[in-house]
């Protein structure tokens, strides 16, 4: 079998792995993929789609493979993971919280989002819920009240652009269109936790396509009260997702 396009893998390489880590940033997968284990290798790496197979448990394989960010890669991404036998899908990204009682560092595990993105609506449409399979999501939280990280599972608002669709107004021109204006607070009041940009794509295609997904992401800034985001977070909110997903393998593997 030829490499498949886009994540340039073939089933061969990726040694009968049933179950992907999905960071959003290829920088980050290293990192994840070195701390699942030190025997963990680069697979691939093209475009913004780099991949590690790591060995786990006996004689299994996962893989880590950056999705690059938002909805459009990360579609492509499962899309070809899936042909090649992948049927777990985990997202480990890094997320602004809107609640006063998120800080940075904490995890939120999503339980359904709000598709603010495009690429759902490839697939299915809008009336159809973006939500992660209920099994996985258990896994992820019991290995966050295992792992003792402090964590809220609930409704993440998933957006195709960080700026204008999360109500930002520190960028080029400041502004934001009618229909996000105001948005924030809006979210805020319907107890959405979170913004990130690849969890409703995720959800959507993935249930979709029959297979399992969940979605996990650190608090790198909390939008309640700043707009600045300080590397020290990005490390303490990348450190704590990793210690999740490290508890959670072993039952992710046997689903
Ligand atoms: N990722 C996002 O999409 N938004 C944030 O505020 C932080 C990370």
């Amino acid at each position: 079998m030829a490499k498949i396009y886009h994540i340039q893998l073939d089933r061969k390489m990726i040694r009968n792995a049933k179950v992907a880590i999905l960071p959003g940033d290829p920088g980050r997968v290293i990192k994840i993929g070195k701390n699942l284990s030190p025997k963990s290798r680069e697979l691939a790496f093209n475009r913004e789609y780099r991949s590690y197979l790591v060995p786990v448990g006996k004689k299994e394989n996962i893989l880590v493979v950056s999705t690059g960010i938002g909805g459009p890669s990360t579609a492509i991404c499962i899309e070809e993971l899936a042909v090649l036998g992948v049927t777990t899908f985990v997202r480990i990204g890094t997320t602004g919280s809107i609640q006063k009682s998120l800080k940075v560092g904490d995890v939120v595990i999503t339980s359904g989002s709000v598709r603010l993105d495009g690429t759902s609506t490839h697939y299915a449409p809008l009336s159809y819920p973006a939500i992660p399979d209920f099994f996985v999501t258990r896994i992820l939280v019991e290995a966050a009240e295992k792992a003792g990280i402090s964590f809220k599972v609930g409704i993440t608002a998933s957006s195709d652009t960080f700026y204008p669709g999360q109500e930002r107004y520190d960028s080029f021109t400041g502004y934001v269109i009618r229909d996000f204006q105001g948005s924030m607070k809006e979210w805020q009041k319907l107890n959405v936790l979170n913004y990130e940009m690849e969890s409703s794509a995720l959800f959507t295609t993935v249930s979709a396509l029959g297979l399992r997904a969940g979605c996990i992401a650190g608090v790198i800034v909390s939008r309640a009260s700043t707009e600045k985001i300080k590397k020290i977070d990005v490390k303490r909110a990348e450190d704590n997702t990793i210690e999740v997903i490290r508890k959670s393998i072993p039952k992710l593997i046997s689903l």
